[in-house]
């Protein structure tokens, strides 16, 4: 870069570099070296599914300019398998994906999607979907197969509960979720290669949040994940969650912020101080045929761009912006499944340009301006 940063860390696996902050807001930009990239944050993490014909090819992804994707972790743990990943050198090898990965502790999608899920000290047990017998999914176990995926960022196992329930339920996932942080930091084979990152939890309690991530930062890890939040809470509680967080860990280390991919959620978060998102939103919308753009979302199924001979969006560098146009999309997003790709490459390379604007408006410290700008092409009205 040539600059010198303003904050560093330099963990064994992970280096980080921020090169800019906001004057007002909490917002920064920085350079995150990764054992397989050096990634820009604020950054969004595209979920890179293998082989599936849902998800975008790893070339298509880099094509993209993703620098870290998403590897799905309950699903390695049946097939390809820890054996055969180790075998063939981990899920890079496997999938032929370069850059970072990230992968998730598999509890999160046992409990969210199947919901088969039962939490005890020892784990997460569950019912196997293909025969229905029980397995258990514990600290250990996670790491064990994430370690044998080898990805350059993986997760704690965590006790996650809905951003709707209340009572002593919260607490006792929040200390739960530390409780197996120290069993997953335990079990870690490879922490000179591989970032565990560490899940503040405590649901919308602010002293719950608070002494989750007070612990967190006693763990001196390479990175945090901001946890729990993003399920159907009001705004004001979500933010005030993050921004809480935020405040107390390390300002020297990257922030993740979990399941979190609305474009208003991205621009406002990273005011707060957030790194790195990751969601299934614009992937799971486009199956739908919903195409994202900076003042909303366009539904292609709707009979009124059956004779719109526009792209997407004029200003989308993407290769379906390029090449198709809104009727042509609107023709097959609904019956064929190469409809639903097409949508899917342009809402990444939303994404992807959004973050970029973001990290460029940081550098130029002109964060708030980009703010107003954005919530003012997307709502209208006065900012
Ligand atoms: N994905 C979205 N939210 C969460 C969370 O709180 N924990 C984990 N492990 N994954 C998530
Ligand atoms: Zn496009």
């Amino acid at each position: 870069e040539g600059r010198t940063p303003i904050l560093e860390s330099n963990s064994p696996a992970l280096q980080f570099r921020v090169y800019a902050k906001c004057s007002t807001t909490k917002a920064r930009a920085s350079k995150m070296a990764l054992p397989h990239f050096d990634a820009e944050t604020p950054m969004f993490m595209p979920v890179g599914t293998m082989g599936t014909m849902k998800g975008l090819t790893t070339k298509q992804l880099e094509d993209l300019d993703c620098h870290v994707i998403l590897g799905n972790t309950y699903h390695l743990g049946n097939r390809p398998g820890p054996e055969l990943l180790e075998k063939v050198g981990g899920l890079h090898e496997f999938m032929n994906w370069p850059r970072g990965l990230l992968t998730d502790s598999g509890g999160f999608q046992m409990v969210s999607l199947l919901r088969l899920a039962k939490i005890t000290e020892e784990g997460v047990e569950f019912r196997n979907p293909h025969d229905d017998s029980l397995m258990m999914l514990t600290p250990e176990m996670s790491i064990a197969l994430q370690n044998s995926i080898g990805a350059d960022i993986i997760m704690q196992l965590d006790d996650v509960v809905s951003s709707l329930t209340t009572g002593s339920r919260v607490e006792e996932a929040m200390l739960r979720s530390i409780r197996w942080l120290d069993r997953c930091i335990a079990a870690h084979k490879h922490p000179d290669r591989q970032n565990l990152f560490p899940i503040v939890q405590g649901g919308l309690d602010i002293g719950l949040r608070t002494r989750s991530a007070l612990a967190l930062a006693e763990r001196n890890a390479p990175g945090y994940a901001i946890g729990g939040l993003s399920g159907g809470e009001a705004k004001d509680q979500f933010w005030r969650m993050v921004s809480l967080s935020t405040d107390i860990l390390p300002e020297n280390k990257p922030r993740y912020c979990m399941g979190v991919g609305y474009a208003e959620d991205l621009v406002v978060c990273s005011a707060l101080g957030v790194d790195m998102y990751d969601c299934v939103f614009p992937t799971r919308t486009a199956r739908f045929g919903n195409a994202l753009t900076f003042t909303g979302s366009i539904s292609l199924k709707s009979g009124k761009y059956a004779g719109d001979f526009r792209p997407i969006d004029e200003d989308c560098p993407c290769a379906t912006c390029r090449n198709y146009t809104r009727a042509y999309l609107h023709g097959v997003v609904t019956k064929e499944n190469v409809g639903c790709h097409l949508v899917s490459v342009h809402n990444i390379a939303f994404q992807m340009r959004l973050m970029k604007g973001i990290r460029e408006a940081i550098l130029r410290d002109e964060y708030p301006r980009f703010v107003r700008r954005f919530m003012q092409r997307r709502f209208g009205g006065t900012v």
